[in-house]
């Protein structure tokens, strides 16, 4: 075995080990890794006296600055569940005013609303409740047309007991088969229908004779009055809408509303009274009464 060999390459001493003609050097470790090495330990011991660290049979040891996440988890889920039973039992005992008038009610009528909306109610009537946009059978509820009305007490009810629904107390919501069951004549139904088409739009006139749409405004006022008023502006005892406004349940265009005269509607709105509770319901109330007043 040879002392201080040098290696002419690197100018590193070997080992003086050698195999096979390969001689090993005698590299030292960098004196970054040494740095790091000391650093690590060093935070590894402040670690170890500051936070919870070794466990002792039954207990650890829980370090000079007292954290402990179990505490604050459970801490912080208290707070939730304190906060949830503080909100809920405000908005299902105050008025619908007292809690539209809390911004921080509101807050959490707007969010919880949205998802009791998409969960429940979205598949008819829209994720943004404009009824799918119309013309699919399923009200806008944003608007400021109501078939029931939009004051919160009649959208509470609707929501509960439905419309031609199963519940015992459902609102009931018939528009007759004027053609199927023979009420009107062909013709008549044909300028009925070339009237009921000017009251939302006046450029349809042109569509029809005058003496037409005289004849159908007739017709009108001996069917149709009784439910949808003399203007046509619609009536919320009988749930029958405005037919002056551009929104329409059925479709707006001549050949709908013929469909919509000749063979009845009759919409179907489920009862939620047995399916959500009265927090969610009245949550859900509070949430279209909100939305009515974003709309313009
Ligand atoms: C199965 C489809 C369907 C679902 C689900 C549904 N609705 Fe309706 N909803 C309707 C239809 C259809 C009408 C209109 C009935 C008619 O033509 O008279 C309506 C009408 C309404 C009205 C009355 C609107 C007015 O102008 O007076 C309100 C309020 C309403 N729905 C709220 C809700 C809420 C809140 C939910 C969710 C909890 C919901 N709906 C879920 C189909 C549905
Ligand atoms: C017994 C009450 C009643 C009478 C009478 C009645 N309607 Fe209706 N009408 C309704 C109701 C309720 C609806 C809503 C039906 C629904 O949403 O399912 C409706 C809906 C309509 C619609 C659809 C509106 C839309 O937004 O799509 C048209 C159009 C209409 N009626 C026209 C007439 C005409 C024309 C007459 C007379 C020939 C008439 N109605 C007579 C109750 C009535």
């Amino acid at each position: 075995m040879s002392v201080e060999q040098r290696d002419p390459h690197t100018g590193y001493l070997t080992t003086g080990h050698e195999w096979n003609g390969i001689t090993e050097l005698n590299t030292p470790v960098p004196r970054v890794v040494y740095f790091f090495l000391i650093v690590t330990a060093l935070f590894s011991l402040g670690y170890w006296v500051l936070m919870p660290a070794w466990p002792l049979g039954v207990s650890y040891t829980k370090g000079l600055l007292g954290i402990d996440q179990r505490a604050t988890v459970a801490e912080k889920l208290q707070e939730a569940a304190l906060d949830r039973a503080t909100w809920s039992k405000r908005i299902e005992t105050e008025s619908y005013q007292q809690v539209e008038a809390d911004p921080q009610l509101m807050q959490i009528v707007r969010q919880t609303g949205h998802t009791l909306f998409g969960d429940n109610c979205a598949v008819c009537h829209g994720l943004r409740a404009d009824g799918n946009k119309g013309g699919k059978g399923f009200p806008s509820l944003v608007g400021n047309t109501w078939l029931w009305g939009g004051d919160a007490n009649a959208i509470a009810e609707t929501i509960s007991v439905g419309i031609n629904a199963t519940h015992p107390k459902t609102r009931t919501s018939q528009m007759l088969a004027f053609g199927r069951d023979g009420v009107l004549k062909r013709n008549e139904i044909d300028n009925v229908v070339a009237y009921v088409r000017t009251l939302s739009n006046p450029a349809a006139a042109k569509d029809a004779t005058p003496q037409e749409i005289a004849a159908g405004k007739t017709v009108f006022a001996a069917n149709c009055v009784s439910c949808h008023g003399e203007n046509g502006k619609g009536s919320t005892e009988a749930g029958a809408p405005d037919l002056t406004d551009p929104f329409w349940i059925y479709g707006g265009d001549a050949q709908s509303i013929f469909t919509t005269v000749w063979g009845g509607r009759q919409g179907h709105m489920p009862s939620w009274e047995g399916r959500l509770s009265p927090l969610d319901r009245k949550i859900l109330t509070l949430y279209l009464v909100d939305l009515r007043k974003k709309t313009p």
